[in-house]
């Protein structure tokens, strides 16, 4: 299904302008009476599109047409059980069990619905669960249908769409390549095209689409800043220069990005460094390159939405290999703009990319430089390298590489004394680190099996030259973030 996410400050009219067939208001941390809580324009309730509100969105749709919410002090967190209204679980919930299970996160409580609503579902401790008016086209759940522990929530969320909107499931990756091919002709023309190209799995698809539509009037280029994880770079060179024939420049930069890491052991001033000769080093290309007039990106919807987002906290100035300066002169192709992460990759795979690229996880632009607690020197990179070799093989072995949003090793530059052979050593800690995420902006610490961690622990004591130890790091984000930089 095709959505996007717009502001709550939307008016009514622009909301009308997009011609939406479904309108749907998202949860939110704030009470509906704070002071700045999101509301939107009253308009949208008369603009006769059929609505649903989930959570905070139930609140204010029950709110903004005339019910009440109030702090009851019964508030519910997590696992729920969930009692259909006797009278029916109304056009929304009428083939839900008479008890289900659903995911609850509030504080405040609905307390009336607005006149001419049915209160459809209640829990053990609010009355007021999911109401409707299906008159108005108006739904609102105070559960939440769209994570994973409601187990009919999908269910819940295509009878909205499906039945009451009749929205059609159209938007396909097939529909998706199509579209954005005919769109990159049409900006491109017989224009040239640089794509930078990181190994990435958003590169990787934007470079094969802008190919598919505009052959060989594209050059990837690939600079390889020495920080990438093992076999990177020639995977890279196979799949684009061999397997797509397409024109590629490989730049092979690690001795420069090795020396303006020289001495640099904050993290941003790392992550400032890298961003900044990785645009000088693309520059240089571009020139040479001459005659490009488009810039190819892996931009996708979440940066877009996020993009607009007033007062996000800088928590790390992200450097995307793709985000380079306006300054070039440069007009932008973004053909993933539209798409999230699971449609990046099922585009990525009906174009033919290899499953290594496609299902690769997440790693960061600056690489394995905020990996490296401390000073980056080849020695680390070295080690580094080798031993997330070990976690990523251990990980493909145990089958978890797709279930874990990220599994990779981190070397803090400090050493300990260990005993090896009757040895003394003085060498580093490897941490591994294994996440579970949906989308990065939370993650929990993978519950690794005993057995694999005692593998791991061998296996990078004896494998990889100047490791000695091995932890495993047990922070969930936040408080952590994913990366140790
Ligand atoms: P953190 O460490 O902030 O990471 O919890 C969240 C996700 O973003 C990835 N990451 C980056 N990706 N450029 C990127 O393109 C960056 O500078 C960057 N830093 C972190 C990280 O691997 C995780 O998936």
């Amino acid at each position: 299904m095709y959505s996007e996410i717009v502001s709550h400050r939307s008016t009514a009219a622009e909301l009308a302008a997009r011609r939406p067939k479904a309108i749907i208001l998202s949860g939110g941390p704030k009470s509906v009476y704070a002071e700045g809580a999101p509301t939107i324009d009253p308009a949208v309730y008369e603009l006769g599109v059929p609505i649903l509100g989930i959570c905070y969105g139930a609140q204010l749709l029950a709110t903004g047409l005339g019910g009440e919410v109030a702090r009851t002090g019964s508030g519910e967190y997590g696992r729920t059980a969930l009692h259909r209204a006797p009278g029916g679980g109304g056009r929304l919930l009428d083939e839900w069990p008479a008890t289900g299970e659903v995911w609850m996160s509030h504080a405040d409580s609905i307390v009336a619905v607005p006149t001419g609503f049915a209160v459809t579902a209640s829990t053990d401790e609010v009355a007021v669960a999911a109401f409707e008016s299906a008159e108005r086209g108006c739904y609102g759940v105070q559960f939440h249908p769209e994570v994973v522990h409601t187990p009919l929530g999908q269910d819940l969320l295509k009878r909205f769409l499906h039945d009451i909107c009749e929205c059609r499931p159209t938007w396909t990756h097939v529909s998706v390549i199509e579209s954005a091919v005919a769109q990159v002709r049409a900006t491109v023309g017989d224009g040239r095209v640089v794509c930078a190209l990181s190994g990435g799995v958003d590169s990787a698809v934007t470079a094969a689409l802008v190919h598919k539509a505009v052959g060989d009037q594209l050059t990837c280029v690939f600079v390889d800043t020495g920080l990438l994880r093992a076999g990177e770079a020639d995977q890279v060179e196979a799949t684009f220069r061999r397997q797509f024939g397409l024109d590629l420049v490989h730049v092979k930069a690690a001795d420069r990005f090795l020396a303006a890491l020289a001495g640099v052991e904050d993290p941003e001033a790392k992550r400032r460094a890298i961003g900044e000769l990785f645009v000088r080093v693309f520059e240089e290309v571009a020139a040479d390159l001459g005659d490009a007039g488009f810039l190819a990106q892996g931009t996708l919807y979440p940066d877009v939405v996020e993009s607009g987002t007033a007062h996000a906290a800088t928590i790390k100035s992200h450097h995307n290999v793709g985000g380079l300066p306006e300054a070039m002169n440069l007009a932008l192709v973004e053909p993933l703009r539209l798409l999230f992460k699971d449609e990046v990759r099922a585009v990525g795979e009906e174009l033919g990319l290899p499953e290594e690229i496609v299902w690769r996880q997440p790693f960061p632009g600056p690489g394995l430089a905020v990996r490296i607690v401390g000073e980056v020197t080849a020695e680390r990179v070295r080690i580094l390298q080798a031993a997330d070799a070990v976690v990523v093989e251990e990980i493909r072995r145990a089958g978890l590489a797709r279930e874990l949003w990220q599994a990779f090793a981190v070397l803090p530059a400090v050493r300990s004394v260990g005993v090896m052979g009757d040895e003394r050593t003085y060498a580093y800690p490897i941490v591994v680190r294994a996440v579970t995420s949906e989308d990065a902006m939370t993650a929990d610490w993978a519950r690794l099996p005993y057995e694999l961690l005692e593998r791991l622990s061998a296996r990078l004591i004896n494998e990889v030259a100047g490791v000695n130890r091995v932890a495993y790091d047990i922070t969930s984000k936040p408080p952590g973030t994913i990366e140790w930089e």
